[in-house]
């Protein structure tokens, strides 16, 4: 039974005697819900999706994440996980708190801080003595200072006062959210040094990794800019690609030994940049440096170059095609890959959805996912050879890990001949690929 909470003290967390709600259960906020019931802490999740509370209670997770069915499932039936749509009971009966919403950009490029504000508005219509509130949504700078704390004290209580407070960012990787969450080191910003102390000993109860602390504003750029350098790292990639195509040189082999150099690491070229958090987190920091009247001009630069990707991409297809006679006007192509990376489900920010879209402007498309039910227009199949028969250019636009073993000879035996492949991963490799019949490009070659 959940018992209403009082007050949060150092050995409550450590002893796993405090509640905890958890307020945003997706695909950060479920695991960690998971994984603090089964460090043996009672937790109430609250989500305003009823389908992922429903999917919860049940035992299920509503989302393709390695470990996590088992984990949740294990979870609910201890008795030690259970959701609600309630956030204002959660709240009530938990002593810690740990916000995970969204926090997405809008039309605009700007921050959309709109279910953080309703989060936060929940907790302080319901904020007691000492509870201890932790942010773990990604925030631009600032936001706990300016957002966060005025929006907590209207309860009356005072921010490290009468109640603690901390943002730790989450930093896991979706498809190992569950490792990483247990293994990476961790960022705890405290208001105070007590909210930072309690912060660290809840974290030092999941995580293998150091937990350091600091103050909040170092904690909210310290996320930022761990995004935006792999950003930047992909940009360079990118653009490392766009010139070794003009080289003649293939860019695989350059990052591939140019990462032999003990302080180099190359991230990989690719058709674009998408997920819930790297196409929007520099955006966070480009638009506060504007409003203190800086430009970042590297940042800025590097999502532009990403978020060219995808027009970069239909050109190659369009440099294939004509390659094989072909036209993309009368052409059919099978796209592989809807998520926006390797082995997820994940479609946000997807650079797939404009790809397909601008094709399906010009020729036939049909698309392929093993884990992704939605399409983004064209014929959907999660049928390989169905997608595939009849194409004139197969394309590849996410990394999954079955793409990676593809029956090529099979596949061009059902294309439309001369068939064509466009790698935008680069997974594939392009000797074994002529042997089969079908033309080879690929992102950087
Ligand atoms: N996805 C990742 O791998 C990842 C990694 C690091 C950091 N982050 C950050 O973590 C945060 C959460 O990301 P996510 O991918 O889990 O988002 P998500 O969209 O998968 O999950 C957020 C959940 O919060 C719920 N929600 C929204 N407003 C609510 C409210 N007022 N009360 C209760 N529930 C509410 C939504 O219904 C949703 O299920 C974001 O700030 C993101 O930038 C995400």
């Amino acid at each position: 039974m959940l018992r209403f909470g009082a007050m949060v003290t150092k050995k409550e967390i450590s002893d796993k005697s405090c509640k905890i709600g958890v307020i945003g259960l997706g695909y950060v906020g479920l695991p960690m819900a998971a994984i603090l019931a089964d460090r043996g802490y009672t937790v109430l999740g609250g989500d305003i999706s009823s389908k992922i509370v429903n999917k919860v209670n049940q035992g299920k997770a509503p989302i393709n994440e390695r470990g996590l069915p088992e984990l949740v499932e294990k979870a609910v039936k201890s008795g030690r996980l259970v959701a609600t749509v309630n956030t204002r009971e959660v709240v009530k009966k938990s002593d810690v708190i740990l916000i995970v919403v969204q926090t997405p950009i809008g039309g605009n490029k700007k921050p959309d801080l709109s279910c953080l504000k309703k989060a936060l508005e929940t907790i302080s219509e319901n904020l007691r003595k000492k509870m201890l509130i932790i942010i773990e949504s990604t925030l631009p700078p600032g936001t706990t200072k300016n957002l966060a704390i005025p929006i907590l004290n209207k309860s009356g209580l005072v921010a490290g006062k009468d109640y603690f407070l901390a943002y730790s960012p989450e930093r896991a990787i979706p498809t190992k959210t569950l490792e990483e969450i247990q293994k990476n080191d961790r960022i705890v910003g405290g208001i105070n040094e007590e909210s930072a102390i309690l912060a660290k000993q809840l974290y030092s109860n999941i995580t293998s990794g150091e937990v350091f602390t600091t103050d909040i504003a170092t904690a909210e750029v310290v996320k930022l800019i761990e995004n935006t350098y792999r950003d930047v790292n992909i940009a360079l990639a990118n653009e490392t690609a766009l010139l070794c195509e003009k080289l003649g040189v293939d860019v695989m082999k350059v990052i591939s030994l140019a990462n032999k150099h003990p302080r180099v690491n190359l991230h990989m070229p690719g058709p674009g940049v998408g997920g819930h958090c790297i196409p929007k987190d520099p955006y966070f920091l480009i638009d506060k440096a504007r409003e203190l009247g800086l430009e970042l001009k590297v940042i800025t630069s590097a999502r532009e170059l990403n978020e060219s990707m995808p027009k970069h991409l239909l050109e190659i297809i369009e440099r294939a095609l004509k390659a094989t006679g072909k036209r993309v006007e009368n052409s059919k192509v099978a796209i592989l890959g809807v998520a926006y990376k390797g082995n997820t489900d994940d479609v946000r920010n997807t650079p797939s959805k404009a790809v397909i879209e601008e094709l399906m402007k010009k020729c036939e498309v049909f698309s392929h996912d093993p884990l992704v039910t939605q399409d983004f227009g064209g014929k959907f199949s999660n049928d390989i050879i169905e997608v595939t028969r009849e194409a004139d250019c197969l394309v590849i636009l996410t990394d999954h890990d079955v793409y990676k073993s593809l029956d090529l000879e099979k596949l061009s035996k059902v294309m439309k001949k001369p068939g064509v492949i466009v790698d935008g991963r680069r997974i594939l490799d392009p000797n074994k690929t002529a042997t089969t019949g079908l033309k080879y490009f690929g992102i950087g070659l």
